[in-house]
């Protein structure tokens, strides 16, 4: 039996740079907080709990922090907060920056660059589209960039239901994990209503080669291992791609989540994994399918 695991496979650019980012501010000494779980691996964040790092959750816990904030007895270092790859709303980041914590900003570049993007636009006067999940961090981070109309919308469905006054200037974006065929679907639809649109892809091409990756695994596997948080969005759509290609596939968060039942015919196994899942993580999942099967 023969293991391909996709070269994409794990951290992409934002993420390692978001999770080194909190790894060197431990040893900087300063009480760490993190706006919301720095990535969507539970491994990872608990480690990071273990080491002192706290998740805030929501705005109501920022302002109480900050209200409550008082420099640790004796020390010169202080505390921060880092706002992590997915970005946050122009408004959360304003509170940070506006407090006595430090604000370390680790939103990934291609996240910022949406918000600059919306804010721009919005400015000029125009109605965005938001293509993306709308209960994402991310695509919440970049609604709160918008300073006029907007609305978020994730399927053709939705799409075709979409009706703007005449006139009326649209700016199309998307949540960088989405699914590159689905966008271009939605796009066309908006592009056939006749609108006076710019379309910007802001798809992140680490997740366009992850998924294209996947896709062409896939397709010539027996079985396909997906590993990736329960929540990761980025690691679900994965795992939408490969189980369209390949009827035996897995999904798996930890080492523990092994017990497939591969099937013992398999001649060749595939194994991807989403964003923010660890190397270290995909390396164990690969011995042991080579070692167990
Ligand atoms: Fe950034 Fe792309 Fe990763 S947007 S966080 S490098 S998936």
């Amino acid at each position: 039996m023969e293991v391909q695991l996709a070269k994409s496979a794990g951290f992409c650019f934002g993420v390692k740079r978001a999770v080194d980012k909190v790894y060197e501010q431990i040893e900087t000494g300063k009480t760490i907080y993190t706006y919301g779980p720095i990535i969507h691996n539970e491994e990872v964040v608990s480690d990071l709990e273990q080491k002192g790092v706290q998740v805030i959750n929501d705005k109501e816990s920022l302002q109480k922090l900050i209200a409550d904030w008082q420099c640790p007895e004796g020390g010169n270092v202080g505390g921060a907060v880092i706002i992590r790859s997915h970005g946050v709303p122009k408004e959360i980041q304003e509170l940070i920056e506006n407090s006595p914590l430090e604000c370390i900003d680790a939103t990934c570049p291609f996240v910022k660059r949406i918000h600059r993007i919306v804010e721009k636009e919005s400015l000029a006067g125009k109605y965005i589209v938001i293509v993306g999940n709308p209960g994402h961090p991310e695509v919440e981070g970049i609604m709160g960039w918008c300073s006029g109309p907007m609305t978020v919308l994730e399927t053709e469905g939705e799409a075709e239901k979409c009706v703007f006054p005449q006139g009326t200037e649209i700016c199309i974006v998307s949540q960088t994990t989405f699914n590159y065929n689905k966008f271009q679907h939605i796009v066309a639809i908006f592009q056939e209503k006749g609108y006076n649109d710019s379309v910007v892809n802001t798809i992140c091409n680490a997740t366009e080669e992850r998924q294209t990756e996947a896709r062409e695994i896939a397709a010539k596997a027996d079985a396909m291992i997906v590993i990736g948080g329960k929540h990761s969005s980025n690691t679900r759509k994965l795992y939408e791609i490969c189980s369209a290609e390949c009827a035996n596939t897995y999904f798996i968060q930890t080492l523990d989540d092994l017990h497939l039942e591969l099937p013992k015919a398999a001649i060749l196994v595939g194994i991807t994994a989403g964003a923010s899942t660890p190397n270290k993580l995909i390396e164990e999942v690969q011995n042991y399918v080579r070692i167990n099967f």
